[in-house]
């Protein structure tokens, strides 16, 4: 692969002082793979959240109380009877508003912005670069201090929504503790929307605003026992970012897809406690 003209203006591997190389890179092993599957697994998930956020069928199960984290909180008249856990805020949607848009751009911002997401793109989708040692093929480097990457500053606001989000999506879990006939209930439901909220507080306190938010600006750590605690806490569920982002990527589509079959009658839920 030949690197891109070289005008004698570049930065980075382009930048006048560095050595002139002909190919973009010496690299001989398979270093697009990992780009590859990167972009893979994000657009795999994006189709398959946006067609399930528009569908509106198969959202929430009357008898167990399960609802889909895609259409949580369901705010509108247009939700089906039951679904709408902190009641109606709107009327009538058109369809081409999703059941659950309130939160839907924030949880797409908090993603989009987070820095790891923010790796697995540039280098996936942007190649800036795709890998190390294979040189970008734009010919300059502004990093994000510029529009529109300079938006991505706005990552700390996001969390403080992601919180709030999952605050909701522990009620909605907490909730489906829900027996066919009343009372309490129990089922494999319950399992997979336990899971996928205790996973996605993992991932959200494992965000890199949230170390700063607890531990950030702190002259003397011996001074604030309680945050310099809270900050180690998050700082170990931090190392395993990457990990989080992925595996709550499918938690939701697992949870989703399971109150989908449920809601459709697709399959019965496994009952413990009915
Ligand atoms: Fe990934 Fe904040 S850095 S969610």
């Amino acid at each position: 692969m030949s690197a891109p003209a070289d005008n004698g203006v570049g930065t980075g591997v382009r930048a006048p002082k560095r050595a002139r190389i002909a190919e973009r890179t010496l690299r001989t092993d398979r270093w697009w793979l990992q780009p590859l599957l990167t972009v893979l697994g994000l657009s795999a998930f994006i189709i398959y959240a946006t067609v399930r956020s528009f569908v509106r069928t198969a959202y929430w199960v009357p008898d167990y109380h399960y609802l889909t984290p895609f259409y949580s909180p369901c705010l509108s008249t247009s939700c089906v009877e039951g679904s709408s856990h902190f009641g109606h805020w709107f009327g009538d949607l058109p369809g081409f508003i999703p059941l659950g848009f309130v939160v839907l751009p924030f949880l797409l911002g908090f993603r989009l912005t987070c820095y790891y997401y923010r790796k697995a793109y540039y280098r996936s989708v942007w190649f800036s670069p795709p890998a190390c040692a294979v040189a970008e093929p734009h010919a300059k480097y502004t990093g994000e201090t510029r529009l529109p990457l300079i938006i991505q500053n706005v990552h700390r606001y996001f969390f403080y929504v992601a919180l709030v989000v999952s605050l909701i999506n522990t009620y909605d879990a907490i909730t489906a503790f829900h027996g066919k006939t009343g009372g309490f209930g129990f089922g494999l439901g319950n399992v997979i929307l336990l899971a996928n909220v205790v996973l996605l507080w993992a991932y959200t306190l494992s965000c890199h605003s949230c170390r700063h938010v607890t531990g950030g600006r702190l002259k003397h750590f011996s001074k604030h026992p309680v945050r310099y605690w809270i900050w180690t806490q998050v700082t170990k569920l931090n190392t395993r970012h990457m990990t989080l982002a992925w595996t709550t990527l499918g938690t939701l589509v697992l949870t989703d897809f399971y109150v989908m079959l449920v809601a459709s009658g697709a399959i019965a839920d496994l009952r413990f406690v009915n």
